[in-house]
């Protein structure tokens, strides 16, 4: 695999990522980082330190994208600030809104110097160096560089890998994209239009970064895509690999103890995945699988291409599989059309499948896709009563999920020290967040803990001798 020379040069600049939306911008956030590191630039959690802001924007709903644009307007004050101190800041705008939005971007804001999607992160350095030769034009002459192509080359095969200790400090657990793109279009969703069609990465690079971050120290991996369970790798020999065979592949990787993957389409929850949940100890028994609307009118209109009988039938498949699967969803309320009856269809079906956790969200019209011309936009302050009733039934179903672990035994990751001194934190297979008091040396390990309570939004545990069931 062809990887660009990945020696640091000593750091002489810093770079601020500040990073919106999902877990797959975390991931990019990181390898935007890593792309830069060979040029000297380390990154900072500092903003006022940084010669380079990059904003890593979101997409998915009106609130996310805008939130950039406030943003911008209080950089270019930071940026004026540097300059009349005989500094200066480069600004860049990557990420969902800068693929949707482009060259828009930079005429609303012209103090942005780079607008880039997530398909042209390699090529970072190349644009930054551009940049900068722009910046000695006449302020009338100055554009920003812009890239928001699709290109040939794959981008993870010219991405430089983390160094080592960079893995390690990030911590014991990772992000691993293995999958980007959505063919679904659901009709409320721009991810088909921002992210591209759906591409799975081929098992090999898989299998090679998981094996370097766990030679780092990883121990527990999640792989990340849009649509992850819609993976399709292709082996050496040119197979093609479901997300269930490269579950089994990832599990022969010694020193790799955990595995999860996240978000998942229930159409694409193929008998291979479901049967890996229970024959592989490794894959974690919490699944995010969401449903978005307990109706099947809305559904429809939503273009899910399934059912509700559907999802449950597929939900119940999954806990004969693993019986002790904790499930996680969204939900929309208020996309066009909702009534109050499909509305208690969607309660209903939270009721029934009873999640650990859920995420819910207000229906946010998204310019271009099907939804945005549809019928019977739905009342805002309809849709905020909506929320807030789906959100208390789903924090109750939290709050007595959290509850039953009460009693019981769990082997928790632990992975850091905790708030309070001699306290540990670490997460549940359920991931839940779980404190204890215990030795730092036990971080990195995996370690029976029996929860002795519960508070807002963790466990409380005591290092315990063995694991129950
Ligand atoms: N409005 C509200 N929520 C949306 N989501 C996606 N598009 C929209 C939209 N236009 C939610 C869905 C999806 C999650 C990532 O964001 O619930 O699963
Ligand atoms: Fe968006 Fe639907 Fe694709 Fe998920 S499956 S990214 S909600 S279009």
């Amino acid at each position: 695999m062809s990887r660009i020379d990945t020696k640091p040069q000593t750091p002489s600049k810093r770079v601020f990522i500040k990073t919106y939306g999902c877990q797959m911008n975390v991931y990019d956030s990181d390898r935007m980082a890593d792309a830069l590191a060979p040029h000297g630039y380390a990154p900072t959690q500092q903003i006022a330190d940084a010669d380079l802001v990059l904003l890593n924007t979101c997409h998915i709903r009106e609130k996310a994208s805008e939130k950039v644009f406030s943003e911008l307007g209080r950089l270019k004050e930071l940026q004026g600030e540097k300059r009349a101190m005989g500094g200066d800041l480069m600004i860049g705008v990557a990420g969902c809104v800068a693929q949707a939005e482009g060259e828009e971007i930079a005429r609303r804001a012209p103090v942005v110097d780079l607008v880039f999607g997530p398909q042209a992160y390699h090529r970072l350095p190349v644009m930054l160096e551009q940049a900068a030769a722009r910046r000695h034009l006449h302020p009338s002459l100055k554009r920003a560089v812009v890239d928001t192509d699709f290109p040939e080359e794959d981008k993870f095969a010219h991405l430089p890998a983390a160094r080592r200790e960079v893995t390690l400090a990030r911590g014991l657990t990772a992000f691993l994209t293995v999958q980007e793109g959505c063919d679904k279009f659901c009709s409320f969703c721009v991810v088909p239009y921002t992210r591209g069609a759906e591409v799975s990465r081929p098992v090999a690079q898989v299998l090679d970064e998981a094996r370097r971050l766990v030679d780092a120290g990883v121990r527990e991996i999640t792989l990340l895509g849009q649509n992850v369970n819609a993976y399709h790798g292709l082996d050496a020999a040119g197979r093609d690999v479901g997300l269930g065979e490269l579950a089994h592949l990832l599990a022969e990787i010694s020193g790799l103890e955990r595995l999860r993957y996240t978000t998942s389409h229930p159409r694409d929850m193929d008998d291979a995945l479901i049967a890996a949940h229970r024959d592989l100890p490794l894959l974690m028994p919490y699944l995010h699988l969401p449903v978005q609307s307990g109706s099947d009118r809305i559904l429809k209109a939503m273009n899910r291409k399934h059912t509700r009988a559907q999802y449950l039938a597929l939900i119940e498949r999954i806990r004969t599989a693993r019986p002790d699967m904790a499930l996680s969803g969204d939900f929309i309320v208020g996309f066009p059309g909702e009534t109050d009856a499909d509305f208690e269809d969607t309660l209903a079906i939270i009721r029934e499948v009873g999640y650990a956790s859920a995420y819910s969200f207000k229906y946010s019209t998204r310019p271009g896709t099907p939804g945005a011309s549809l019928d019977g936009q739905v009342d805002e302050a309809v849709k905020t009563e909506r929320l807030h009733r789906l959100q208390d039934l789903v924090a109750g179903q939290m709050q007595a999920f959290n509850a039953s672990m009460v009693g019981r035994t769990l082997p928790v990751l632990i992975e850091r020290p905790g708030r309070e001194p001699g306290q540990l934190g670490g997460r549940s297979p359920y991931l839940q967040a779980v404190h204890f008091d215990g030795p730092a040396e036990l971080i990195g390990a995996i370690h029976p803990v029996e929860i002795v309570g519960i508070s807002t939004n963790s466990l409380e545990g005591r290092l315990a001798g063995s694991v129950a069931a």
